[in-house]
């Protein structure tokens, strides 16, 4: 009966439940319908068995209609076998399967740092739609996924899975893979349910350590952290994730005023916000709740709809409505969004998964080939003297060293979702297929890894560079646990005896190229000053290898840019480009002027800045043109320069945009992102590049905290990286 009944509500509901409207009536059947306990269900998110498997209480759970959500469980089989208990409970309210589907499923692309780094937002966005495939073959509906935490501090192992430093890359990047899961309908065909996170700015962990407390301002907050999340939520985010850490002294979890004010409120968003892995619980630890029904209360209140992992709401909601410590109507109003994301996601026509269906999806050649492209859009070259790279004709016999160059599973990065290292194509087996096409002996010492190891051997990488006419070291990070959560690093510099290793190399005399594989920026100190080439290839994916090949040998020349400062020291950190100006900054004219704001034993600047990258070519960028000198704060101004490539191979380049507002009601940043464009040319080709900017995205939280645009003159500078560039004035008038 209930079944006819839901399907008569169903169709009620306008058939497909595809207008709001009727959708919200029939969530109102449904919640009229639902018993105390079920309502909690629907709040509660278990964690399967990491190999995919539901636990065996999830089935009793699902049936009895007390459980809203897994993660973890995966693959068409087993998410079927639990969706079948749910649909089996007494209002067949269906599962919402959610997965850590980070930078691919099975298919690893390159980690987000790396694929901010291509400047390419429609290429993420079809990494995200190829992700989201493969996730939706497996029976997976929900991603954790865009990461859009800002990261200043490349101490915190968690800037892997962000877009960086920037606020409006931050942004661009975050619509990207929002559009990419989830399409214009996330219901349908292979699209899944995005979840922006981790709201907000846990990526202020103080010294870089993660889940640390944060201290930041309202304005830096609505000015550099928030931006990302509000594009995510344009781009209709289904889900937030909310922070684990402390946040001016509210935890993330608990924080009403980042829930229900900003984000509920001010923003309208409509979906539903899920905790993370026991931050509910961890309310606790945190001090603002002094037991579980505090937790749960301080959660409940706060705006956060699901509970991921610890039960405190099933365990003590009941008695908190009882008490009347939480309202019915609070609950209530999770629900309904739990149930509205379910809807929109297509759970309640469409609840199962074509069984076995992820044989014709998974590891799809144009996938593989997607991964690839976009790895070798992320590498960013930082250094190329002496025509190091690309391998050059003379070279024939190559020494490869470092442990990173074979290690198939560091590729992948972390969070690698599905992935499999045997998928993997690694930097060794590329760069050696290359070789072998083009006649040249590859060699191979394993030299030293990013752990000390019995194993090491920098003599024998020594020995063996001396009879190579190029050596590549390949050395970096093992992301299995120096990356991603729960992963900060103190110390930059490369672990083990890398750098003894690199030392040695280079004591051969024979040029020396450094591909980097890291989540992070490290201490490249020596490379700069030493090696021939520094390449980044940040952890590339299941494609690593092909993509490297194709760069090291010069199929394709890399143009990805830097989306973090790069620190010369520790003791820099913060060091991002879009610093306040100070009383005191350093006067270039007088840079010895001991009065500024410097150190004495180090520059200021980073080794390498934002957007800053190289490629095989060279590009000059001439003729600045705006298409004002003055703009109403309403109305949009335009900035052109001719880019032409001067070299001798095609490449990109990534012509950015960025202005200053040289004074208003607070201080503004130097410089400041506000559109790019990356551009491919052949050699001695020319193109008028074109980028335009809207001045209401020029604005700022004055000292009432309201988002204006301050009539105002302003520079602007059409470059290649956040130093130097073409610059221009114009004047914003009301
Ligand atoms: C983790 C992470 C979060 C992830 C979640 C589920 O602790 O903080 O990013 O999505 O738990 O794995």
């Amino acid at each position: 009966m209930t079944k006819i009944l839901l399907a008569v509500l169903f169709l009620c509901a306008g058939g497909t439940a595809s207008a709001s409207v009727d959708q919200e009536k029939f969530i109102d059947g449904l919640i009229a319908r639902m018993t105390p306990q079920e309502k909690l269900g629907q709040l509660q998110q278990l964690d399967g068995e990491a190999d995919g498997h539901a636990r065996s209480e999830h089935y009793g759970l699902a049936r009895g209609g007390l459980l809203g959500s897994t993660l973890n469980v995966r693959g068409s089989t087993e998410t079927n076998k639990l969706q079948q208990a749910a649909m089996d409970s007494r209002l067949h309210i269906p599962l919402l399967f959610g997965f850590d589907v980070i930078h691919g499923y099975r298919t690893i692309f390159p980690v987000p740092l790396g694929g901010a780094a291509s400047f390419d937002p429609g290429l993420v966005e079809r990494a995200a739609a190829a992700a989201a495939a493969e996730s939706r073959a497996c029976g997976v509906r929900w991603t954790f996924s865009p990461m859009v935490d800002i990261a200043r501090d490349p101490r915190w192992g968690r800037i892997v899975e962000g877009a960086g430093e920037d606020p409006y890359l931050g942004s661009v990047m975050a619509a990207a893979q929002v559009r990419g899961y989830q399409g214009g309908d996330y219901s349908r065909g292979s699209r899944i349910a995005a979840c922006a996170k981790h709201w907000a700015a846990y990526g202020a962990a103080e010294a870089g350590r993660d889940y640390n407390t944060a201290e930041v301002s309202e304005r830096t907050l609505r000015d550099v952290y928030f931006p990302p999340f509000k594009t995510a939520a344009e781009a209709g985010a289904a889900t937030f994730m909310s922070a684990f850490a402390d946040l001016n002294g509210t935890p993330g979890t608990a924080n009403s005023w980042l829930i229900r004010d900003v984000l509920k409120g001010e923003w309208g968003f409509d979906g539903f916000v899920v905790s993370d892995y026991t931050s509910v619980a961890e309310l606790i630890n945190h001090g603002i709740a002094a037991d579980g029904a505090g937790a749960a209360r301080a959660a409940i209140a706060a705006g956060v709809d699901m509970e991921m992992v610890s039960r405190l709401y099933a365990g003590n909601a009941a008695a908190l409505l009882a008490k009347g410590l939480i309202a019915p109507a609070q609950l209530d109003e999770a629900v309904r969004r739990v149930l509205r994301i379910k809807l929109r996601a297509g759970l309640f026509e469409d609840p199962f998964t074509p069984a076995g269906g992820e044989k014709d999806v998974l590891l799809k050649p144009e996938f593989l080939d997607l991964s690839r492209l976009l790895a070798e859009r992320s590498f960013v070259l930082l250094k190329n003297e002496r025509g190091t790279l690309p391998v050059g004709r003379t070279v024939k016999r190559i020494l490869v060293a470092g442990a990173l160059a074979g290690d198939k599973a560091a590729a992948l990065g972390p969070w690698s979702g599905d992935g499999s290292a045997s998928d993997a194509v690694s930097i060794l087996e590329g760069l050696s297929a290359r070789a072998a096409e083009k006649g040249i002996m590859i060699d191979y010492v394993r030299g030293a890894g990013p752990k000390a190891d019995l194993s090491d051997d920098i003599s024998a990488a020594a020995s063996a560079a001396a009879g190579a006419d190029l050596v590549i070291a390949v050395v970096g990070e093992d992301p299995s646990y120096m990356n991603g959560e729960a992963a900060s690093r103190a110390d930059l510099s490369l672990s083990g005896r890398q750098q003894e290793l690199l030392r040695a190399l280079a004591a051969s005399g024979k040029p020396l190229a450094v591909l980097l594989m890291s989540g992070r920026p490290l201490d490249m100190n020596w490379a700069d000053a030493n090696a021939g080439a520094l390449l980044q290839l940040w952890f590339p994916g299941t494609m690593a290898g092909k993509a490297a090949g194709a760069a090291v040998f010069g199929d394709v020349s890399p143009g990805g840019k830097l989306p973090v400062s790069w620190p010369r020291s520790v003791g820099q950190i913060p060091v991002y480009y879009n610093h306040k100006n100070g009383g005191r900054p350093v006067d270039p004219a007088n840079p010895e002027n001991r009065y500024a704001s410097r150190y004495i034993d180090l520059p200021n600047s980073p080794l390498y800045p934002f957007g800053y990258g190289l490629t095989y070519s060279s590009f000059t960028l001439t003729g600045l043109e705006l298409s004002r000198s003055t703009v109403t704060v309403s109305g949009k101004i335009e900035a052109s320069a001719l880019l032409s490539n001067k070299g001798a191979v095609r490449a990109d380049e990534v012509v950015q945009l960025y202005v200053r507002q040289l004074s208003a009601g607070v201080t503004r940043p130097v410089r400041e992102l506000k559109a790019f464009k990356r551009v491919t040319l052949e050699p001695g080709a020319s193109q008028r590049v074109s980028l335009e900017v809207p001045l209401p995205a020029l604005g700022f939280h004055g000292t009432d905290m309201k988002y204006r645009v301050e009539p105002g003159e302003f520079t602007l500078w059409l470059g290649t990286s956040s130093e130097g560039g073409l610059e221009g004035r114009f004047y914003a008038i009301p």
